[in-house]
């Protein structure tokens, strides 16, 4: 007799490789890239550097390291094509759907796309690493009706991307603080959008396109959407005083509280708790101030409420979207931040996929009927 199906929805706990790319531990809230704890990277390192390490496993040596950052500093600069593209398509549209398909439309300069041999992905890496940043934001300043800035090849990619937005010199503090940031976005193992992208490279297409999959797939309210969401929950509580009402209505209602709740983590993940401290240092008039005490009282009702008792806790999207606020970043800008740091620990997914690579393709059970009369169109009520 034949062994009944077990139907795996959501593809929880179902393994598709192995990784030495990062690992969550879910139970002790802990996260480590490449061995290293993502504290510690945030203390010590940059972006740069901690994509160089996902990507290419190690820490670069100071010459490696020079070159990289040379790469990524050459690259960052727009096609003149790209600008035109951006300055025609209709503002309305989001900085992640400008993103996703500026991204895809990479492979449209690139003759050789779809060579996946590992030097001609080393330029293909740095292309898509660099540009990102500045697709970004040069959309933030189309949609303003303002001129596109053309990168500066003194800065990094955070203090670049600030430039970028406004024209002015970033702040040093704000730019360290947006750089951690963007390290704390950089990977997080094998989910939705990861898979998504390996399951592009394992039909041996090429990297833009991968890359793209996984940034359609973040842009969902359930996965990279949402910061975007949390904040949205934060204006409409509105203020400290009115969210043990809030919140006890929306669980009664059995509305889930955004920015709690991980698939992985039972417990606080530990990117929010730096995250957390982030947003009290940036967030400190206004606005941004306001939504940062809301989320601070939320917190602390949904810890009795939900994370002690039912293990659903804060994830990196509780503080992300008061953070960016106040950075001044539009609320639709989140998901794309968040896609173009972790861009990084897709490219890593992918090019180690690609090491073992086995078309994915899984089976679904098909519990409809067979067999059935076709009835000629004009036969049908
Ligand atoms: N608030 C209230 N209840 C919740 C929440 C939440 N945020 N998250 C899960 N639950 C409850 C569900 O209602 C469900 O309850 P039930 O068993 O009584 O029906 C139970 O917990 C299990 O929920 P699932 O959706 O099956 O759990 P899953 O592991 O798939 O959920 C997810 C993970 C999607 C992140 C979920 O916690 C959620 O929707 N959170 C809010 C959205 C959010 O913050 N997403 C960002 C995730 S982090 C990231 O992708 C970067």
């Amino acid at each position: 007799m034949s062994q009944p199906i077990q139907i795996h929805k959501g593809l929880e706990e179902i393994y598709v490789k192995q990784t030495r790319i990062s690992l969550i531990d879910g139970k002790n809230g802990k996260l480590y890239y490449r061995g290293y704890t993502i504290e510690d990277l945030v203390k010590h390192s940059n972006y740069e550097e901690v994509a160089y390490l996902l990507i290419f496993g190690e820490l670069p040596t100071k010459e490696k390291y020079e070159k990289w950052i040379n790469d990524l500093s050459r690259e960052r600069k727009l096609y003149s094509g790209m600008k035109i593209f951006l300055q025609e398509i209709p503002r309305w549209n989001p900085p992640i759907d400008v993103l996703k398909s500026s991204i895809a439309s990479l492979g449209l300069w690139d003759q050789n796309a779809n060579d996946l041999n590992m030097d001609a992905l080393y330029y293909k890496v740095v292309r898509i690493l660099a540009k990102a940043p500045s697709i970004v934001a040069a959309w933030y300043r189309v949609r303003r009706g303002r001129e596109i800035i053309d990168p500066r090849p003194d800065l990094n990619s955070a203090q670049n991307f600030l430039y970028m937005l406004t024209g002015t010199e970033p702040d040093l503090e704000v730019a360290d603080m947006f750089d951690k940031i963007l390290i704390l976005h950089a990977e997080h193992g094998m989910n939705a959008s990861a898979f998504s992208g390996m399951v592009t490279i394992s039909t041996l297409a090429d990297i833009y396109s991968a890359v793209s999959s996984a940034i359609n797939t973040l842009k969902g309210p359930l996965h990279g959407g949402a910061a975007g969401a949390t904040l949205q929950m934060l204006r409409e509580i509105g203020s400290p005083e009115k969210v043990e009402e809030a919140v006890k209505n929306k669980l009664a209602k059995k509305e889930r509280i955004m920015g709690f709740g991980h698939r992985v983590y039972k417990t606080y993940d530990p990117r929010a708790k730096i995250l957390k401290e982030i947003a009290g240092k940036l967030a400190t008039s206004g606005e941004a101030k306001q939504l940062y005490e809301t989320a601070l009282k939320v917190e602390e009702t949904c810890m009795e409420l939900l994370c002690k008792t039912r293990r659903i806790c804060p994830n990196v999207d509780f503080f992300s979207g008061v953070t960016y606020l106040a950075l001044g970043l539009p609320e639709d800008f989140p998901p794309a931040i968040f896609a173009m740091s972790r861009l990084a620990g897709w490219i890593a997914h992918i090019i180690e996929y690609l090491q073992q690579n086995r078309l994915i393709r899984p089976r679904a059970q098909y519990v409809g009927e067979i067999d059935k009369k076709y009835i000629p169109l004009e036969e049908r009520g």
